[in-house]
């Protein structure tokens, strides 16, 4: 085994304790505590597993959280006016609505519906907007705990060549252009991409978020590069990612594992956009 690991969970663990430090020394000279809100619309297990380890990694660092439950017939329209109540909150710095929403509601009329300056999932199209044009707002948290992550092997972005495969709004393409505003030559692939094998192996960065449990292996890996793995998916009870790990590792620089990867660094970036949202939102 070459690759050297990029341990997510201790390096979420080590900037937890630092936003920790930063709320004891913060709250007493503003005067309050940030505080996260979440909506979770019906009771899918996933969701209900995710959102409870937000809580838990609010509570951690001590910052406030609220949980607002809506039963999964709930109506778009009071949806909507639960987001608005929160976004005249002034003791609500961070609101984010779980997704997946029920079919019958509108996702994007709802994300829409948040204030950009509460909105630290950063998924609502002015905060978007801001990461295209490279102006400060909120950066959606994974692409954000993707690029924490290779910034920590200490090897450089600039002028490396960037595959990312995959292309959600979530993932694939804000992680894209964090990397082009890093300087980084990226190529983006998909489903109907020619060519595959090739181009992921003539990455430095290989960035995989398909969700297609172990189907990158070493074949697709240049010798050397830093290899994320975003991929969680659950197979027989176990979290499996896209990459054979494994087998990629022989060859890969650096390599993220799942779980332990990826995952601890989503909310560790939720918590540092709420602090933002709380802090320095001014
Ligand atoms: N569902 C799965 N991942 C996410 C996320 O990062 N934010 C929200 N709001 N919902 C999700």
């Amino acid at each position: 085994m070459g690759a050297k690991i990029i341990d997510g969970k201790e390096i979420a663990t080590r900037i937890k304790s630092s936003l920790k430090s930063d709320i004891q020394r913060l709250a007493p000279i503003r005067g309050f505590i940030p505080k996260l809100a979440v909506i979770l619309v019906g009771d899918d297990p996933a969701s209900s597993i995710y959102v409870k380890n937000k809580e838990k990694a609010c509570k951690e660092i001590g910052m406030g959280s609220q949980v607002i439950r809506l039963d999964s017939n709930v109506t778009q329209d009071l949806l909507l006016s639960e987001i608005h109540r929160l976004n005249n909150d002034k003791d609500t710095h961070g609101i984010l609505v779980q997704l997946p929403l029920p079919k019958h509601i509108d996702e994007s009329v709802v994300i829409n519906a948040i204030d950009p300056k509460k909105d630290v999932d950063g998924f609502q199209p002015i905060n978007m907007g801001k990461l295209f044009v490279g102006e400060k707002g909120f950066q959606p948290c994974t692409p954000k705990g993707i690029i924490a992550l290779i910034k920590e092997t200490g090897e450089d972005i600039m002028g490396k060549h960037a595959v990312i495969m995959g292309r959600s709004n979530i993932v694939g393409k804000p992680v894209s252009i964090m990397l082009l505003n890093e300087n980084a030559t990226v190529t983006i692939c998909h489903s109907k991409t020619q060519n595959l094998k090739e181009l992921a192996r003539s990455a430095d960065i290989l960035i995989i978020a398909m969700g297609r449990p172990e189907t990158i292996d070493e074949e697709y890996i240049k010798t050397g590069a830093i290899v994320i793995d975003v991929g969680t998916t659950r197979v027989d009870g176990k979290l499996k990612g896209d990459v054979v790990f494994e087998r990629a590792c022989h060859k890969a620089g650096w390599i993220t594992p799942v779980p332990g990867g990826v995952g601890p660094m989503t909310i560790t970036m939720l918590l540092k956009n709420t602090m933002q949202a709380a802090y320095h939102n001014e």
